[in-house]
């Protein structure tokens, strides 16, 4: 099969390359994915996960791409509950090889049914950026109506979900991000934006929740706006600096097949928009993903058209 193999990790992105590798093949309980639409986060490359297996032994060469979209091609020993032919999507295994690829073997619990009226482009944008809000604000977060939520990079992948889903659950939503990303923040519902490049974080006042993507001194600084009581979740690491009176909490995405169907049903009825950029197919996901201008939105491989 046709995949992107990368080998080395000082290398990043300019380090892939399409190559033929041997076909995935489906283990116990696994699924073989047919994929239509894949989606990669450039952060992976820079996790052990992508180099290492589980025992820590090298694991390269490595088919990064952990979103997929397609149709279930054959049915690995005891899988049940999917079957062959049907639509699915998901979130794969980060310590395997992933679905930069024209066939990806996933344990089935990571995969979703897809309906038929979602296109796969969209299934393979809503893995990653959707499951981490969710669980960001309501897994970790513990969202109530109400409640106030600092949002940094409310314009970007994971940033315009968690505006979304934040405002559907009626709290009051302050995005963050750079001068020209405010009117697509307020697009995706955020109450009120913050300029970091130009205006001051901490006039923002107290906060019941914020969803950190930066850590650093961003992290830190939005650590002293918790409220009593508040959370501070994080996906950029452990925080250097915690909520005076309240949690903090960082965690990495995990799949859940449960809410990918609350995700995707809100996709259907129109409540949550996805952020899709650039298309690409397997050919030119290379070029597709070291673009000489910075990309707006999810690059998205269109394996099959
Ligand atoms: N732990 C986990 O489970 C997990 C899960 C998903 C993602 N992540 C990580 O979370 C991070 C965000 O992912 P994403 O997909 O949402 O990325 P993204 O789509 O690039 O969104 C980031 C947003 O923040 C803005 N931004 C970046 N630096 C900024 C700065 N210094 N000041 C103001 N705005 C800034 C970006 O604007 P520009 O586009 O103009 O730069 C963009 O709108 C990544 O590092 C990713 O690896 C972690």
């Amino acid at each position: 099969m046709k995949a992107i193999v990368v080998r080395d990790e000082a290398a990043g992105t300019a380090g892939m390359k399409l190559e033929e590798r041997p076909d995935a093949a489906a283990a116990g309980n696994d699924v073989l994915v047919e994929v239509h639409a894949s989606g990669f986060t450039p952060g992976e490359l820079s996790w052990p996960s992508t180099w290492t297996d589980r025992l820590d032994r090298d694991r390269t060469p490595s088919i990064p791409g952990h979103e997929v979209a397609g149709v279930v091609a054959s049915l690995g020993y005891g899988t049940a509950g999917l079957s062959v032919g049907q639509r699915v999507f998901g979130l794969t295994d980060w310590t395997r090889d992933g679905t930069l690829a024209e066939y990806a073997a996933v344990e089935a619990r990571n995969l979703a049914p897809l309906p038929g009226d979602v296109d796969f482009t969209v299934g393979a944008s809503l893995p990653i950026s959707g499951l981490t809000a969710w669980q960001g604000l309501f897994v970790h977060g513990r969202l109530e109506t109400g409640q106030t939520v600092l949002v940094h990079g409310a314009a970007g992948g994971v940033g315009s979900m968690v505006t979304q889903l934040a405002r559907e659950a009626g709290a009051y939503v302050v995005g963050t991000g750079r001068k020209a990303d405010r009117d697509a923040a307020q697009g995706f519902g955020a109450n009120e934006f913050v300029d970091l490049e130009n205006d001051a974080l901490e006039d923002v006042g107290s906060v019941d929740l914020v969803f950190d993507i930066f850590g650093g001194d961003l992290g830190s600084r939005s650590a002293g706006l918790v409220r009593a009581g508040g959370t501070l979740v994080t996906i950029a690491g452990p925080p250097e600096v915690r909520p005076a009176e309240g949690r903090a909490v960082d965690f990495v995405v995990e799949a859940d097949r449960a809410q990918l169907g609350e995700i995707v049903q809100r996709v259907r009825d129109g409540r949550l928009r996805t952020n899709v950029g650039t298309v690409a197919s397997l050919d030119d996901a290379v070029a597709a993903f070291n673009p000489t201008t910075r990309a707006k939105g999810k690059t998205i491989i269109r394996v099959r058209p």
